[in-house]
Order: C-alpha cells, then sequence, then structure tokens
C-alpha cells in the first residue's frame, strides 16, 4: 500500500516533470517572434531551400535559430552561407517585423547576397545585440547610422558589406560603440571619411582592428593619445594609398601581435628604434611600400616576431647576424630591396623554426661552409639572384621538406651533386636552377614524385632528356644547354622549352604522345625532316608552337588546321617548301603567325582571311609568295606588324591599307598584353612577348613586286613607326599625307618609280629618325623643315637625277617656291599641254622664242607633231 502509494505520487511527479517541460517547450516560441522569422523569410529567395526547416510552431528548433533556455526568446539568427554562392539566401526585402526578436544577441547574415537592397536601419534597434556579422553581404548604399545605438555590440563585422558602388559618408556613429573589440570594416569605400582615425580612436577596448582596402588616405602623423594602446592587438591597414610616412604614435600601441601595412604606399623614414616598444609582435608585414633604412639596431630585439615581410621595399644595408637569435622565426621575406653584405652560418644560429627564406633581388652573398648542418627545416627558399656559388650548396641535403626551391642565378657552377635528386624527393613541387653554370646529366628517372615545375633553363647540362617524368610535372624547361637524342614520350607534361639545346635527330612523332601539351618551344636547335602529320590530330590542346631556327623541310602538314586553340605558330627560319596548306583557316585563334624566311610558295589570298580576325603578327617576308595583297588584311583589327618584304607579291598596295585600325591608333596599350592566357607560367615568356611588341607597329611590303601608287589613306596609319616599302614599282608622288604618320621612326621607300616633289609634310615627323628616298624620279627642292634638317647624309636622297639643295650638293637655281611650282607642272602637266602653254608664251613673246624652244626641246617638238597628227586623226574620224 505504502508501497504503491510511493509508486503513484512517483509516477504523478514524473508526469508533473513531463507536463512543465511541454509548458517550457511551448512558450520555447513566442508567436510574435515565430511570425517575424517566417516575414523575413518571405523576403529572401533561398535558392537551395536552406530555410525548409523553418516549419511547424518549434522557431527555436528551426536551422540556425537558437533562444535562450530559461526565457525562451531568440537571441541567435545564424544563416551564415558556409557554401558556394549558389547556397546563399537572396534579399530581396528585408520586413521589419523582424524587431519583434527584441531579444536578439548574435545576427550573421554573412555570405549571403543582400546586393539589390539597403542595409536596413532597423538593425540599429535590437538593443541587446552582442554580435553583428554582415561579412560578404554586399547591401547597397550606406551604412545606417543608427548602428551607432548597438551599445552592447563588441563584433561588428562589415567586410563587403556594401557593394562596391557604395560608399561610406561618416564612421561617427562608430563613436558610441563604446564596448566594441572587434571591428572588421575591410573593403567598404572609405574615401569620404578622412577622420575615420578619430572615430576609431574612441573605442577603448577595440582588440582587432581592420580596415584593408578602404581607400584610405590619410592617417593621422601625430596624435595627442591613442585610447586602444593596451588593448589592440591586430591591426591591418594594408593596401590603402596614405602617401605618408609610418606614423608615430602605432608604436605605442604596445599591446599589438599582428600589423598589417602592406601595400599602402607607406615611404621614406627609416623604421624607428621605437618599433621594439612593440614586444609582444609576432607578424609584421610591411611589403611593397617605400621604406628605407636598415635592418640593424632593431630587428634583433624583436625576439616574439614569427612571420616578418619586408619585401619589395627600399631596404640597404646587410642583415644584421643579431637575426640569428630571433628563434620563433619561422618566415623571413626580404625580396626585392637593396640589401647587400655577407651571410653566414651565424645568421641562422637559432632560428630553428625557419620554414620560409625569401631573400630573392638583393645582393647578398652566402658564404656557407660545406660541412654546415642547419638548424631548421625549409618548406619555401626563394634565393634567386643571391651569390651562393660557386659549389653547389651542400647544406641542401639536409633540408628534406622543401616544398618549392629557387636558386636562379646564383653563380652555381660545376658539377650537380649526385645528392640532389635525392633530397626531399617527396615533398618538392617547384624547381628553378636557371641561370647558372651547372654541369651534368639529369636522371633518367626523377625520384621528386610531386615536382610540378622544373626550370634548369640556361646552364651547362647535357646528355640526353629524361625517359620519364613524374606525373605531376606540367612545365619543364630547359633551354640553352647541352641537351641531345630524341625527345622522349612525355604524356602528361602540358608545357615544355627545348630551344637552344642540340638536338640534331628528326622531329619524332613521340611528341604526338604529348596530348595535354599546351605551350612547346623546340626553336635554336638543328632539328630536320617533316613535321609529324599526328602532331595536328593529337596535340589538341596546343597554344603555342614554336619550331623557328631549325632545318625543318617539306610541307606544312595540313593537319596543323586541327589546332584550333593555337595562338603562336613561329616556323621562322626553317627549309618548309610547298604551299601553305588551306586549313590554317581553321586556326582562328592565332595572334602571332611568323612563317618567314622558309620556300613557301602560292597565294596567301586562299588561306589567310576573314577568319583570322584575331592575327596581331604576321609575318611571311623571304619566301616566294605570290600574287596580290589580299584586302581582307586591312580588316584586320588587331594587326600591328604585317611583313610581306622578300617575296613575290605583285599588284597595287590594298588602297584602304588605311583602314588597319590598330596601326592608326597611337595608343600604346594592347589589349593582348594584359590578355591572361592560361598557358601556364611559361605564359610568361608569351606575355613577355605580347608586351614587347607592344611598341612596334611596323609595315614592311618591300622587295616585291608592287605597283601603282602609295595609297592615301597611308597617312591615317599614325601609330606606325616603320614604314617599308622599298624594292618595288611604286609609281606616282609621294601623297602628301604621309605626313600624318606621326609615329613614323624609320621610313623607307627607295628603289621604286616615285616621281614628283618630296612633301614637305615629311618635316612633320618628329620621330624619324631615317630616312632612304634614294633611287626614285623625285625631283624640286628637298624640303628642309625641322625634323628634316637632321638628315644631311646626301645618300638618302641619291640616285634622283632632278633633286636639288642641301644636303647634296646641287643647288636650286630659283627660288624655292617657283623652283617647286615648276618642278611641279613638269610632272603634274602632260607634256602636250605644257606644249600649249609654250605656244601661248610664244604668241605673246614672239615667233621666234616659240621656234627657238620647238627647236631645243626635243620633247615638245615630238609633242607638237603628236598634236598635229592627233587634230589629224579627229579629224579623220569625223
Ligand atoms: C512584413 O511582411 C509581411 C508580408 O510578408 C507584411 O504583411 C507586413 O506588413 C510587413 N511588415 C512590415 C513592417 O513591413
Ligand atoms: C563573420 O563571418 C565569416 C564567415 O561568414 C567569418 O569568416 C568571420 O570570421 C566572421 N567574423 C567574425 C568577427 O566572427
Ligand atoms: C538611435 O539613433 C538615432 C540616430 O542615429 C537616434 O535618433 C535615436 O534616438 C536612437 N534611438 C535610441 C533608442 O537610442
Ligand atoms: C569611392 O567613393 C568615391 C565617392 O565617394 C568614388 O569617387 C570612388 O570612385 C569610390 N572608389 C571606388 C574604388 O569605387
Ligand atoms: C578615448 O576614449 C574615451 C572614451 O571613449 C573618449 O572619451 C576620449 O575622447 C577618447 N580620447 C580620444 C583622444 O579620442
Ligand atoms: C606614446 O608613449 C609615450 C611614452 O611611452 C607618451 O609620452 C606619448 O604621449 C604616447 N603617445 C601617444 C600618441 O599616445
Ligand atoms: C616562442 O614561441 C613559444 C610558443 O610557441 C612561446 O612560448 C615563447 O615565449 C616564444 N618566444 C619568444 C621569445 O617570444
Ligand atoms: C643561440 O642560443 C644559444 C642558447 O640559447 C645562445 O647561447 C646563443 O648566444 C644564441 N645565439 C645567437 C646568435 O643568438
Ligand atoms: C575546320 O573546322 C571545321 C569546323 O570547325 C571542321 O568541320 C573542319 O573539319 C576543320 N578542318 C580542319 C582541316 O581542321
Ligand atoms: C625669292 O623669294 C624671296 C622670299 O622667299 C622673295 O623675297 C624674292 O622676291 C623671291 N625672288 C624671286 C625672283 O622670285
Amino acid at each position: 500500500m505504502a508501497f504503491s502509494s510511493f509508486f503513484s505520487s512517483l509516477l504523478l511527479c514524473l508526469l508533473g516533470i513531463l507536463l512543465l517541460h511541454g509548458a517550457a517547450v511551448a512558450r520555447g516560441c513566442f508567436i510574435m517572434e515565430r511570425e517575424a522569422l517566417l516575414d523575413f523569410k518571405a523576403g529572401v529567395g533561398d535558392p537551395r531551400n536552406r530555410l525548409s526547416s523553418w516549419t511547424g510552431h518549434h522557431c527555436c528548433t528551426w536551422k540556425g535559430v537558437a533562444c535562450d533556455t530559461t526565457t525562451g526568446h531568440v537571441v541567435m539568427l545564424d544563416l551564415r552561407n558556409t557554401n558556394t554562392y549558389e547556397w546563399a539566401l537572396r534579399g530581396e526585402r528585408m520586413n521589419s517585423s523582424l524587431l519583434a526578436l527584441s531579444h536578439l544577441e548574435h545576427l550573421d547574415l554573412s555570405f549571403n547576397d543582400f546586393s539589390g537592397i539597403r542595409m536596413p536601419e532597423f538593425i540599429g534597434s535590437f538593443k541587446k545585440l552582442r554580435y553583428l556579422n554582415l561579412s560578404s553581404t554586399q547591401f547597397m548604399g550606406g551604412i545606417p547610422a543608427r548602428l551607432g545605438n548597438l551599445s552592447s555590440l563588441y563584433v561588428l563585422d562589415l567586410y563587403v558589406a556594401l557593394d562596391f558602388a557604395s560608399h561610406v559618408g561618416s564612421l561617427d556613429w562608430l563613436s558610441h560603440l563604446t564596448s566594441l573589440k572587434h571591428l572588421d570594416l575591410s573593403w567598404l569605400n572609405l574615401t569620404d571619411v578622412p577622420d575615420w582615425f578619430s572615430s576609431v580612436n574612441m573605442l577603448p577596448s577595440l582588440r582587432v582592428l581592420r580596415m584593408p582596402s578602404v581607400g584610405l588616405d590619410t592617417i593621422p602623423a601625430s596624435v595627442v593619445h591613442v585610447n586602444f594602446t593596451s588593448s589592440l592587438t591586430v591591426l591591418d591597414l594594408s593596401f590603402n594609398n596614405f602617401h605618408s610616412t609610418l606614423p608615430k604614435w602605432l608604436w605605442n600601441v604596445t599591446s599589438l601581435t599582428h600589423l598589417y601595412l602592406h601595400n599602402s604606399w607607406f615611404y621614406g623614414g627609416t623604421v624607428p628604434r621605437s618599433i621594439v616598444d612593440l614586444r609582444r609582435l609576432e607578424e609584421l608585414h610591411m611589403w611593397r611600400n617605400q621604406l628605407i633604412g636598415n635592418l640593424s639596431g632593431w630587428l634583433d630585439q624583436m625576439m616574439t616576431l614569427i612571420v616578418l615581410d619586408l619585401g619589395s621595399n627600399l631596404f640597404n644595408g646587410s642583415l644584421p647576424s643579431s637575426i640569428g637569435k630571433l628563434s620563433n622565426l619561422t618566415e623571413l621575406y626580404l625580396s626585392g630591396n637593396h640589401i647587400g653584405g655577407v651571410i653566414s652560418e651565424v645568421h641562422f644560429e637559432n632560428l630553428t623554426r625557419l620554414q620560409v627564406l625569401d631573400l630573392n633581388g638583393n645582393s647578398i652573398t652566402m658564404s656557407i661552409g660545406q660541412s654546415w648542418v642547419p638548424p631548421f627545416q625549409l618548406r619555401f627558399v626563394d634565393l634567386n639572384n643571391c651569390q651562393l656559388g660557386p659549389q653547389f650548396p651542400e647544406w641542401l641535403q639536409f633540408q628534406t621538406q622543401i616544398e618549392a626551391l629557387y636558386l636562379a642565378d646564383c653563380k652555381i657552377t660545376g658539377t650537380m651533386p649526385a645528392w640532389f635528386w635525392n633530397i626531399s624527393s617527396s615533398t618538392i613541387t617547384d624547381l628553378d636552377l636557371s641561370n647558372n653554370q651547372i654541369e651534368g646529366k639529369l636522371p633518367s628517372f626523377f625520384k621528386f614524385i610531386k615536382l610540378e615545375i622544373l626550370n634548369l633553363d640556361s646552364n651547362r647540362f647535357e646528355g640526353p632528356l629524361p625517359i620519364m617524368l613524374p606525373s605531376t610535372l606540367d612545365i619543364l624547361s630547359l633551354s640553352n644547354n647541352f641537351f641531345i637524342g630524341q625527345l622522349p614520350t612525355w604524356p602528361y607534361i602540358q608545357s615544355v622549352s627545348l630551344s637552344n639545346n642540340m638536338f640534331d635527330g628528326g622531329l619524332s612523332s613521340s611528341i604526338c604522345q604529348w596530348t595535354y601539351l599546351r605551350y612547346l618551344d623546340l626553336s635554336n636547335n638543328k632539328l630536320f625532316g617533316e613535321i609529324p602529320y599526328c602532331l595536328g590530330e593529337s596535340l589538341q590542346y596546343l597554344q603555342f608552337l614554336d619550331l623557328g631556327n631549325n632545318h625543318l623541310s617539306g610541307e606544312i602538314p595540313h593537319t596543323i588546321g586541327f589546332l584550333s586553340r593555337l595562338l603562336l605558330l613561329q616556323l621562322k627560319n626553317n627549309k618548309f617548301s610547298g604551299e601553305v596548306p588551306l586549313t590554317l583557316k581553321n586556326c582562328t585563334n592565332l595572334w602571332f603567325l611568323d612563317l618567314a624566311q622558309n620556300n613557301l610558295v602560292g597565294s596567301i589570298t586562299l588561306w589567310i582571311g576573314e577568319n583570322q580576325q584575331q592575327l596581331v603578327v604576321l609575318r611571311l617576308r623571304s619566301n616566294i609568295f605570290s600574287g596580290v595583297i589580299p584586302w581582307q588584311l586591312t580588316q584586320f583589327q588587331q594587326l600591328q606588324i604585317l611583313d610581306l618584304a622578300n617575296n613575290n607579291f605583285s599588284g597595287s598596295i590594298p588602297h584602304n591599307i588605311g583602314n588597319l585600325s590598330t596601326m592608326r591608333s597611337t595608343s600604346q596599350y594592347l589589349q593582348f598584353c594584359s590578355y591572361e592566357s592560361d598557358v601556364l607560367t611559361k605564359g610568361q615568356d608569351l606575355s613577355y612577348l605580347q608586351c614587347s611588341l607592344q611598341h612596334m607597329k611596323s609595315l614592311d611590303l618591300s622587295n616585291n613586286s608592287l605597283n601603282g601608287e602609295i595609297p592615301k589613306g597611308i597617312g591615317d596609319l599614325a601609330g606606325l613607326k616603320n614604314l617599308n616599302l622599298s624594292r618595288n614599282y611604286l609609281q606616282g608622288k609621294i601623297p602628301w599625307e604621309i605626313g600624318g604618320i606621326k609615329s613614323l621612326e624609320s621610313l623607307d621607300l627607295s628603289i621604286n618609280d616615285l616621281s614628283g616633289s618630296i612633301p614637305e609634310s615629311l618635316s612633320a615627323l618628329y620621330s624619324l629618325s631615317y630616312l632612304n628616298l634614294s633611287y626614285n624620279n623625285l625631283s624640286g627642292m628637298i624640303p628642309s623643315g625641322r625634323q628634316l634638317q637632321t638628315f644631311i647624309d646626301p645618300s638618302i636622297y641619291m640616285g634622283n637625277a632632278d633633286l636639288c639643295g642641301p644636303p647634296i650638293s646641287i643647288s636650286c637655281s630659283n627660288n624655292k617656291t617657283a623652283q617647286n611650282i615648276i618642278e611641279e607642272y613638269r610632272k603634274e602637266i602632260p607634256e602636250w599641254l605644257w606644249f600649249y602653254i609654250s605656244m601661248v608664251l610664244g604668241y605673246v613673246m614672239g615667233f621666234w622664242t616659240f621656234c627657238g624652244i620647238l627647236f631645243l626641246k626635243d620633247a615638245w617638238r615630238h609633242a607638237y607633231f603628236n598634236m598635229i597628227d592627233d587634230i589629224y586623226d579627229r579629224f579623220w574620224v569625223q
């Protein structure tokens, strides 16, 4: 009985607890709050249904919603998008009914897309809000000042919280957020907030301040008092445009552990010794500024440093050996400064944690004993341009974690030690030993199983190529060495440069198995035989093919037309013969085509035309091409080098040659120069080539059989720097319009049949430094204005019997203008008309004068009798 009553009261008790619990759950979602959340849901786009759990009554269990366990109020709304952009909620309208969540403490909308709507003012009314994360939300408009009401806020993350068209007008509201510990304003546009510092300085508890890339151009050099000196640990002011020296107050912020000032146009002013007051500094990033001075007197005091990046500044002096004390230093970047001196083992004595050593581009000599065992294990080593040699650095054999090793231009000579190809064999991905004098053979099989980039350019390596490469290797560059033998089968390679070696065999079909190949440079070898037919069929990804300066022969295979991605085809200086295959029409992406110095024949009209609109460079010189110059060439919008010299082209120069739009433009900027070709790193060569071409605009049609007149439109090619039309049969006058080619530096019209006077307009070509008009039928006085006065070499004009005036010794007997007029008339007016004029003159001046002239001037006498015949014929016909 007692037992059963105890049991039933226990049951009642349990029931009571259960009921109570049920009541809590029911209370756990206030209807108003649930309605507010549903209104919010109704106002956002949710392409991936992230809010699908937002149904039913128990809103505290909805995804992203959390309630206080005792009061049951919603305190947290965490809708952070942790996935890709497709998962973002899209703001359509944000409903102020959300204000019903009056107990909200934590609001995270980061990485959702609110780009269409303004940042809602009502966010400033969540009085209890402590955490607000609007990172990458891209709201439109500005930041509502009402955010200043959030006096409990301790995290405010506004990283890209506005779209890029919006800018912030004021930060005054910030100063009320006195609890703020973490403030991120990255990528906002604060160009209109010059007094940003005074707002920020009102925040005495600030620990993290991130303001990179906010367009700031002012920073106070000195301030009376810095409020956050004992709290701030992270300060990021990178990627701004301060154009000032480092502000003094920085060194008062002694609590700093991370300081980011890179790429912000700080200049001059040595790093002051007071930097050593930053006794907790672990990371110092000041790369890409214009800071001067040396590293002595302060660096060795910075015992807490873990990362030091001073790259791309103007630091000089030598690296103090006391840097060896910084026992926690892990990453050291000093590349691109003017640091000199000698580095020895002492510099590294206690750097047991060093993993990154980047001294690239200084004038540092590393003098390290061959038996030194380093205290560290490096992962990233960039010592390009440091003098390490003459011997190969033996200490590297103890480095077993290296991922990237750059030792280009380190004055290393002698044989590569055998151990090298075994070190770090499982970690290394990038290896650059170019521009040394290293000798030896490569192993047949590489042990570097993760190698992606291998650059051994410009050394003295010899022997055959490795038979097998790691399947990870994308880029192989072995140019300027002494390699010989056959090209192996490398199935995965993407970029191969073997130029300037000693390959003297046929171009074997094994390269057809390099099916991922995008870049191939075999130029400057002694390869002979034909291009294998399979090349065009197999290398579908090929973008860059350079076989120039070899002894290749036969016809260019028609399969070249299958290479539809080809950007560059360089076949110059070989022995190719026959016609160019019509299929070249299919290579519609070509921007560089050089077939110069071969024995190619036929008309180019067949394979060039509408499809090659991308061409920037077309060089066909020194072949046996014939037929006319196709007018379609003048439609090429990008063409800037057209070289058809030394062929058999006939007919006239296309009359609309002046349409070549790139040559018309004097702008140096060319689209393709910034065009990011995806030809991997070797693409750097490509862009170098592109950009070095940038300044060249040239039209060379010399040594062909062109006739007719020089089209007047040529004067529209104002950007042209070189114009060579010499050694043709061009007739008529030099068009006056030629003075419109303002950029012209070199003009050669020699050995043609040009007549008339030299147009005065030539003297307007201020950049002209080479001129050749010799061996034509030019006449009259040589114009002498401005730029032309600098041409004092008479051979420029030789072979023109009727020219006179300086610099040639024949003087013009009459006045310049009178002489010119007469010369003009001589050439312009047909002889018979001239005869009439004389005849009229003759009647005026007397019969004998006329007869005298008739007697003396043989040509006119003929004209006279021809005229008589002419009149006679006409009468006869009538
Ligand atoms: C919020 O949106 C709902 C419909 O989704 C609407 O009925 C309500 O009036 C809106 N409230 C405010 C304050 O805009
Ligand atoms: C804000 O959210 C982003 C992710 O969406 C996160 O990376 C960042 O750390 C958050 N900011 C703060 C201060 O917690
Ligand atoms: C919030 O700030 C605005 C100005 O930004 C002010 O007018 C308003 O009175 C403030 N509200 C509260 C409750 O502090
Ligand atoms: C920032 O805003 C200003 C106007 O306040 C504007 O002139 C400037 O172009 C903007 N900067 C960027 C990078 O959009
Ligand atoms: C420092 O902060 C306090 C409190 O926020 C403020 O009253 C004072 O004006 C600030 N000092 C300066 C120089 O801004
Ligand atoms: C920096 O600190 C020194 C003393 O350590 C002090 O005299 C000076 O006023 C401080 N400057 C600022 C701007 O806080
Ligand atoms: C080096 O780092 C360790 C933690 O990794 C720390 O305990 C030690 O204090 C640091 N040394 C210096 C000199 O800061
Ligand atoms: C390296 O550390 C040892 C022991 O901590 C010390 O005796 C020596 O002076 C240090 N060397 C340098 C260059 O700081
Ligand atoms: C040229 O391209 C067309 C269509 O892109 C294709 O049908 C044709 O086979 C190609 N010819 C050659 C020789 O590649
Ligand atoms: C020659 O030209 C000069 C000016 O150029 C002029 O003064 C002079 O009269 C001219 N003489 C003749 C004969 O035309």
